[in-house]
């Protein structure tokens, strides 16, 4: 059948960020990005008006139709959000999911963004057909966790509020840390080291993918990681989270 006839099952994936918003539309079937990824900067403050605006212009500019996945950097719990790390406070409380459809007239899923990130990797990145239990971490803004049971997702695990050496992990080990307090990538690689070893403390994956914009730099940080549990880059860099988001809208 020529490829014009062959119908494309597509979903709109919104991520939404401590400093941007990047959304596109996603082949579902493929994973990959359809026409242009956009981004615009989050606005400051945060709040849930001025996130819903930028929000709904992105998914007038994108050009495809479907259902929308939005991601959050914070808890979501049946598209309310319980916890706002990195955004405004007013969040806390608020139906995203209600806020996100009244504005975009579509069905909407919201989810957190590193559970969004880690179903992109488990369907068409570094997890790809991975049993057992695997963690994904995004490094960002903050630090982000996913866990995996044989490929199925226990949600909002917050992994990276974990306490190391008496700090609050994100705080010692996300990716924005590296560049504010301009550390070396061995400065900063130790520190993640510290973060892995007090996680693997807890929890003993088999194997932790490590995501976030970040990865597209793993050649710098990978080699100067140690870890018991096989660790990994992530394949699908800074589109994961807008990939997963839209795959969530195909789950339950
Ligand atoms: C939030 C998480 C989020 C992570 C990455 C943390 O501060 O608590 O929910 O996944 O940042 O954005």
């Amino acid at each position: 059948m020529p490829e014009s006839l062959v119908t494309r099952l597509i979903a709109v994936g919104i991520d939404i960020g401590g400093s941007g918003i990047k959304g596109g539309a996603v082949d579902l079937a493929t994973g990959q990005l359809l026409g242009e990824r956009l981004r615009q900067p989050t606005p400051v403050p945060s709040t849930p008006d001025a996130v819903s605006g930028v929000v709904a212009e992105l998914v007038a500019r994108i050009a495809g139709p479907g259902p929308v996945g939005v991601t959050f950097p914070g808890v979501v719990r049946a598209g309310v959000i319980e916890t706002a790390a990195n955004l405004d406070p007013s969040w806390i409380g608020v139906d995203a999911a209600t806020l996100f459809g009244r504005r975009l007239g579509r069905p909407v899923v919201v989810l957190n963004d590193a559970d969004a990130a880690g179903i992109a990797e488990m369907s068409f990145g570094a997890g790809r057909d991975r049993a057992g239990v695997v963690m994904m971490v995004t490094l960002g803004t903050g630090i982000g966790s996913a866990l995996f049971l044989d490929g199925r997702l226990v949600p909002n695990t917050e992994f990276g509020h974990i306490i190391v050496s008496g700090t609050d992990g994100e705080k010692l080990a996300a990716a924005s840390v590296r560049t504010a307090s301009n550390l070396t990538w061995d400065a900063w690689s130790e520190r993640l080291n510290a973060y892995l070893a007090r996680l693997e403390s807890l929890l003993s994956p088999d194997l932790i993918i490590i995501g976030g914009g970040i990865s597209r730099d793993h050649a710098e940080f990978m080699p100067r990681l140690r870890a018991r549990a096989e660790l990994l880059p992530a394949q699908l860099f800074n589109d994961a989270g807008i990939v997963g988001a839209a795959l969530a809208t195909t789950v339950g």
